[in-house]
């Protein structure tokens, strides 16, 4: 398909705090990439994005700090909205889906699906808190696990035990607002046939994008289709959100993984009056950057809205980025473990190409990966500025020194094996980097551009112009050779400033008022060639592009991670806790099925226990494991006498290596819950099992 025009989307954030670089990383960052890249070549492109403001979240974070929900997202709507522009990503246009644009094109969209008798309204009784006068999503509804008797159980989860619940389960159920007892209450909602479009999206999915989307992307989506796909409610009880428009939807507000998407649609509109070309004709190529918590709405649920819509075109692609962790732990906005981009700008003024770097150099392109501050120094210590940023002050200071400040001619007759190689690796790299940008392989095209930096690099240390300045008096040609090393330096510096611009703008910027050219010269169709700047040409001192990272600063970030986890935060995010945010938190980074199920779990009891001498923590235990007895040794000596815990029942890991404690080998482990005083308490089976039962 020849496509025409180019429309990028970037996930909108929810406005109920501020982004963090793990937004960053996981979707702004590769679309900006992306859109710059697609400018240089001038080809037409709109990148839009916007805040999203609707959602329980934000009016259950209103409710705690006592604000109204529009002065919620009107303050993290404009913190966003500035991060972003300070940071680079070059949104053509920044909505918010509080806007009236929006409220009136989702209005009209949903009834357009409901004019064509799409959907399916149905009746039920949900859990109403009558204090607070509103229906309670799951997730706001407490009370007494019946599985494991946790107190304070979600319902839809009991986070102790694991177990999924719904709300039905719960023992003396209660609302997380207000504490009292929900009611049941008759309410009714829409509901889309996303089953309808179940053999149409596989079609779609599975045969059609088989082998452009990305393999994270195309799995999550097959195993949904493939589970089967269900009639979905877009609407809710609410009193924030766009308003169902219906006379008999009194209290009733559209679901806002419905509406949110239909922002996209509504900022294009805002953008430009022309906005129906780039979503209505067909040679459109629509592609939404995302993280990977969002995929099936946009690459299932939306499109199904769309295809229901008509008339609509369809993402081209949905590359979708999976999580960035922060110093070998989950972002947790709850426990404001993140690195918050205002508060990045604002420790480092200036330095916005470093961070960019940093996180698209170790991107989550494939897999979650890790962001810690040891990284980030080294990466710009040694490659942005060891690497990058030395060639250039290298080509630009000899430039000065050994050919007056201006661009030295080219001597054809002088060419040799390593200018030759020199221009090929340029024209070459310029071929990766595209064929990489456009497959959405950012840190790979990245990676060829430091490639040709440190090419450049070599390619100095080879010719070493400064020591054959000191022959030239006995032979003259050498002047043709330094001429040519550093004529061919600045045509590489040229071609190093366009391959940059979309990943670090603000460098390609600094580079050109270095070479004294205007920006046109960074479009894309000058990259590969070596007649950038004019023979003779003056150029600027060189102005150093990156400053070096202290091992204080490393020092500073670290210790401001941990503190503000320990003191519950001082970015805004972390003052209230969001239920959604806590349920996705654990401590450590996510594991697949085949991790877990390394671990051989199973019940034994303890039928023997003593003292290990000269140990006060150590109890040595004798297991019945069923088949055998083993011999485990236990730090819990502290906590238990061992008489009173013989016939207890207890989880062993099975298949834990063995090892020695105090010369007794123990042959397993005892899986033990601490409590927040410190006490130990064992995690059995509450009924008695079998010794030997799996545990899964
Ligand atoms: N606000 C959502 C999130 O942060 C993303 C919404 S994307 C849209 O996960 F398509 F719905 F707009
Ligand atoms: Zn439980």
């Amino acid at each position: 398909m020849d496509f025409k025009r180019y429309l990028i989307t970037a996930a909108l954030p929810y406005a109920n705090g501020p982004v963090h670089i793990g937004h960053l990383a996981g979707c702004y960052l590769p679309a900006d990439i992306y859109v710059r890249y697609q400018r240089a070549r001038k080809r037409d492109v709109k990148f839009v994005c916007g805040s999203d403001e609707h959602g329980v979240p934000i009016t259950i974070r209103a409710m705690k700090e006592g604000v109204t929900p529009q002065e919620i997202v009107d303050k993290y709507h404009a913190l966003i909205k500035e991060s972003f522009a300070q940071i680079g990503i070059s949104f053509d246009i920044y909505s918010r889906t509080s806007a009236a644009i929006h409220h009136e094109t989702s209005q009209a969209f949903f009834k357009n699906l409901y004019d064509k008798n799409l959907f399916e309204e149905r009746t039920s009784e949900q859990y109403f808190d009558e204090e607070k006068g509103m229906f309670l999503a799951d997730r706001y509804i407490l009370g007494t696990c019946p599985v494991c008797g946790n107190e304070n159980a979600y319902g839809d989860q009991c986070e102790k035990c694991g177990t999924s619940l719904s709300p039905e389960q719960l023992i003396n159920p209660r609302s997380a607002l207000s504490n009292a007892a929900p009611v049941k209450k008759s309410t009714k909602h829409w509901f889309f046939p996303l089953n309808e479009y179940e053999t149409w999206l596989k079609e779609w999915i599975v045969e059609g994008k088989k082998d452009s989307w990305k393999t994270n992307v195309y799995g999550q989506c097959k195993s949904w289709l493939d589970s089967g796909l269900h009639p979905r409610a877009m609407t809710r009880d609410s009193s924030w959100g766009v308003p169902v428009p219906l006379p008999e939807a009194k209290g009733k507000v559209l679901y806002v993984w419905f509406d949110a998407p239909i922002g996209y649609i509504s900022a294009t509109k805002e953008l430009t009056p022309l906005w129906s070309d780039y979503w209505q004709k067909e040679d459109t190529r629509l592609i939404h950057f995302i993280g990977k918590d969002n995929i099936v709405f946009h690459c299932i649920i939306f499109p199904a809205m769309l295809k229901a819509h008509g008339g609509f075109v369809l993402p081209d692609n949905v590359p979708a980025n999976e999580f960035l962790n922060i110093e070998g732990e989950k972002v947790s906005t709850s426990r404001n473990w993140a690195v918050w981009v205002h508060e990045y700008l604002n420790d480092f003024p200036d330095q916005q190409d470093q961070l960019r770097y940093v996180l698209c150099a170790n991107a989550p392109e494939t897999k979650d990966n890790d962001f810690t501050w040891k990284d980030f120094q080294t990466r710009v210590n040694s490659e942005l500025s060891g690497n990058f940023g030395n060639f250039v002050n290298r080509a630009f200071v000899m430039m000065h020194k050994l050919c007056g400040g201006r661009v030295p001619a080219l001597h054809d007759q002088a060419l040799n094996d390593t200018d030759r190689a020199l221009i090929s690796d340029i024209q070459w790299t310029k071929e990766r980097v595209e064929k990489s940008i456009e497959e959405y392989k950012f840190r790979d095209a990245l990676n060829e551009i430091m490639a040709l930096s440190a090419k450049g690099n070599k390619y100095l240390q080879v010719n070493e112009p400064w020591n054959l300045v000191k022959s030239v008096a006995e032979n003259p040609e050498q002047q043709q050779r330094i001429d040519n090393c550093i004529h061919l330096s600045l045509q590489l510096c040229a071609n190093l400033a366009i391959l940059i611009n979309p990943f670090l703008p603000f460098t390609a910027q600094k580079m050109c008022g270095m070479m004294k050219v205007v920006e046109r010269m960074l479009d894309w169709e000058h990259a590969g060639k070596i007649d950038l700047l004019k023979v003779n040409y003056p150029l600027r001192e060189p102005q150093i592009l990156f400053r070096k990272i202290e091992d204080t600063e490393v020092a500073q970030q670290v210790e401001k991670l941990h503190s503000n986890l320990k003191t519950g935060g001082m970015a805004p995010a972390a003052a209230v806790e969001s239920p959604t945010a806590a349920k996705a938190s654990p401590a450590l980074p996510e594991i697949q099925y085949d991790d877990f199920a390394k671990v051989e779990l199973r019940v034994g009891t303890i039928t023997a226990a003593e003292k290990v001498a000269k140990a006060d923590k150590l109890l040595k235990l004798e297991v019945d494991m069923g088949t055998e007895k083993r011999c485990i040794v236990s730090g819990i000596a502290q906590h238990f006498s061992p008489e009173d815990i013989v016939g207890t029942q207890v989880t062993v890991v099975a298949n834990l290596a063995p090892r020695k404690m105090r010369g007794i080998e123990s042959q397993g482990m005892i899986l033990m819950a601490e409590n927040k005083e410190g006490k130990l308490i064992f995690v059995a089976p509450l009924q008695h099992a079998d010794e030997g039962s799996m545990v899964k």
